[in-house]
């Protein structure tokens, strides 16, 4: 079942000059899905598009088979779908509670302490440190967070810009498990990676965009095999 698709995008921040010059990416339930590509392909653009931050000039956005076209944010987060951007992703004079509790903005009561119990599981080391000023958290912890408020809805789909940006091999690793064990506990995952070899190996499937255009696309472990996408995209 596709639960989310970009067809044939035309997209960009104002209303003449496009980023994106048709793009497509599908995601299927119960998929994990990397965009991998150079800085500027327009990676970021596609995720800002899918989350109805940009003006759409052509094509189309599809939740499952409904149509969101240029629908705001809000509407596509009641529809379970929540986005992580890429940098700025977390209040750090709030605590982290305080942080994940405005994930769960548009949850009932009930659900906003369902929402938590969850993310705490999936988290621990958030559960400690609860009260603690986000601020003053690990790069890895405050990453947590932000995916933590996240899935404070109980998204169907995840969408994460560059989840191991900044962060240390060890709390890349980190964070790549725990992408792991939200797609295992039933949300959709597509991500922007930069560590893209180690994003492809645990993607079902993936896209190399450049220039604002699908370039390649495959399974994940595919892509990494690929001659060409290694030499070009993964460094060899
Ligand atoms: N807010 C903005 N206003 C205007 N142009 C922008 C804006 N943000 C990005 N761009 C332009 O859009 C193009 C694609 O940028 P985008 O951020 O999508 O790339 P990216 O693939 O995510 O790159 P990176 O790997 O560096 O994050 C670039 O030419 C960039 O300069
Ligand atoms: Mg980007």
């Amino acid at each position: 079942m596709t639960l989310l698709s970009l067809e044939g995008l035309v997209a960009g921040y104002g209303p003449d000059v496009p980023i994106l010059h048709g793009v497509n990416i599908r995601l299927q339930a119960g998929e994990i899905v990397s965009i991998v590509g150079p800085n500027g392909a327009g990676k970021s653009t596609a995720m800002k598009s899918a989350f109805g931050l940009l003006n759409v000039h052509q094509g189309k956005i599809l939740i499952g088979t409904e149509d969101v076209t240029n629908s705001r944010p809000e509407a596509i987060v009641r529809k379970g779908v929540s986005f992580v951007p890429q940098t700025e992703n977390v209040f750090a004079s709030l605590t982290v509670q305080e942080n994940l509790e405005l994930g769960g903005y548009f949850n009932s009561r009930s659900h906003v302490a369902a929402g938590l119990d969850r993310v705490y599981s999936l988290f621990p080391p958030l559960r400690e440190k609860r009260h603690q000023k986000s601020g003053l958290l690990s790069g890895g912890q405050r990453q947590m967070v932000a995916m933590g408020r996240a899935l404070m809805p109980d998204p169907k789909i995840v969408l994460l810009d560059e989840p191991t940006a900044g962060l240390s091999p060890k709390y890349a690793d980190e964070i790549f498990k725990l992408i792991i064990d939200i797609n295992a506990s039933g949300t959709a995952v597509l991500m922007v990676e930069q560590n893209a070899r180690q994003a492809l190996m645990i993607s079902n499937r993936g896209y190399v965009l450049v220039d604002g255009r699908n370039r390649h696309e495959g399974t994940g472990a595919g892509l990494v095999r690929d001659r060409e996408v290694a030499e070009m995209f993964l460094g060899g």
